[in-house]
């Protein structure tokens, strides 16, 4: 990561502290601005208030100086889904705790994660993929008495914005012989499950927790570890969810009343709620047509969810002096040439905004730079570390920077 870049159109590296500052410089392509002291204080937050172990869902954002801020501030153990998210994680923290877990892994996978980075928890939900799990960590035909096996039990998604509730999970009448025969290869069994993504209120949990509750009950056996997933929300427009605080008292509440609770250890995987406000974009806006907008990222940038799930992220306009204009609403279309590149929004700013105008899109942290191709020649990678708020925060008293369309808690 640098500070500044040439291909920005500026001179000398110097040391830019706001979005707003940027925007100054007339940037031609799309800018990521990472804020470390964001992600460092979500990560403290859930570090100190979870009450069991958080582990960061690598895929929500894969950046190596995301992962190092992470560690920094206290996350010591990392999901991760596939083997180059092993060994992306392994190179640059060698001394973090990775857990696969991917429930359809392949068995390749599984051997050389195991084998050459030391993992030893996988998450799982067929018998398949224990026999997959089992074969790939024996040696010389012995197997290895040093797994812990997590089942992946499948829960609503209901109450979250974005489902996980139809490609994983075992169903409850075949949890029962699951969970009874990894408790024969582990040397510790989990029972993992995801609520779904941007979980909008705790009941998700403790609905889900039932769902633990009576799988323990149905097969009898010893749980060392309950693992609650991923799920924690973010703040964005018309997404504003109760305190995390919330969720954790409900979780807290639900694993305590668990029959294995004296034992078992509680886990999570928050992925977008560790991220989310780490990164944000300035986009140019090339062309204004009525209350369409086209800007310099798009579908296959880092507004990838704005696209393809009508997500709203957080805008404001960056001009100085300010505008006196009434927001009103835009649609946006991306640099591509395909007509997929469109986000409808709606986008709150100012009825005067104009080709050369300057935008800044929030809360794309999570599952946005994470997505972004170079289809078609567009894309940037120009990042710039700035030390302002984020547009929206969970974490901090933030003073909004601008204009109605700021999310605040
Ligand atoms: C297994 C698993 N854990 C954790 C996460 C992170 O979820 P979230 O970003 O909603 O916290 C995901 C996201 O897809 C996942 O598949």
């Amino acid at each position: 990561m640098h500070q500044q870049d040439r291909a920005l159109g500026l001179a000398a590296p110097t040391l830019v502290r706001t979005a707003v500052e940027i925007a100054k410089e007339k940037p031609v392509q799309p800018v990521t601005l990472v804020r470390p002291h964001a992600a460092a204080r979500a990560a403290r937050f859930f570090v100190e208030k979870f009450p069991g172990r958080s582990m960061y869902a690598v895929k929500a954002n894969p950046s190596p100086d995301l992962l190092q801020i992470l560690w920094d501030a206290g996350v010591t153990h990392y999901d991760v889904a596939s083997l180059g998210e092993v060994r992306l994680v392994a190179r640059t923290l060698p001394d973090a705790t990775l857990c696969f877990m991917h429930p359809v892994k392949a068995e390749e996978a599984i051997h050389q994660a195991y084998f050459e980075h030391g993992v030893r928890v996988f998450s799982l939900d067929s018998m398949e993929e224990l026999e997959k799990i089992v074969a790939a960590t024996s040696r010389d035909g012995v197997a290895a008495a040093d797994l812990t096996l997590c089942v992946r039990i499948r829960v609503s998604s209901d109450l979250s914005k974005l489902s996980l509730a139809s490609k994983f999970g075992v169903m409850p009448d075949e949890a029962k012989a699951l969970l009874f025969a990894a408790r024969q290869a582990a040397d510790a069994l989990g029972i993992c499950f995801h609520v779904g993504s941007q979980a909008m209120s705790p009941d998700a949990y403790a609905q889900a927790m039932e769902r633990v509750r009576a799988a323990i009950v149905e097969a009898a056996v010893t749980v060392d570890v309950i693992d609650v997933g991923g799920g924690f929300p973010s703040v964005y427009p018309g997404m504003e969810p109760v305190a995390l605080e919330r969720y954790f008292e409900t979780i807290h509440r639900a694993f305590e009343s668990l029959p294995v609770s004296y034992s078992a250890e509680l886990w999570a995987e928050p992925g977008r709620a560790l991220c989310a406000e780490y990164s944000s974009i300035i986009v140019r806006v090339e062309k204004r047509r009525g209350d369409e907008l086209y800007i310099n990222d798009g579908a296959y940038g880092a507004l990838f969810d704005a696209a393809h799930i009508g997500w709203r992220f957080p805008v404001r306009l960056l001009r100085e002096p300010d505008s006196n204009a009434k927001d009103m609403a835009f649609s946006f279309y991306g640099p591509t040439c395909d007509d997929l590149d469109h986000m409808t929004g709606p986008f709150l700013l100012p009825a005067d905004i104009r080709a050369g105008d300057y935008i800044e899109v929030g809360m794309l942290g999570a599952y946005g730079s994470a997505m972004r191709t170079a289809f078609n020649g567009f894309g940037s990678d120009e990042t710039v570390i700035v030390e302002d708020e984020p547009m929206a925060s969970l974490y901090a008293e933030v003073e909004p920077a601008v204009a109605s369309n700021v999310v605040t808690l």
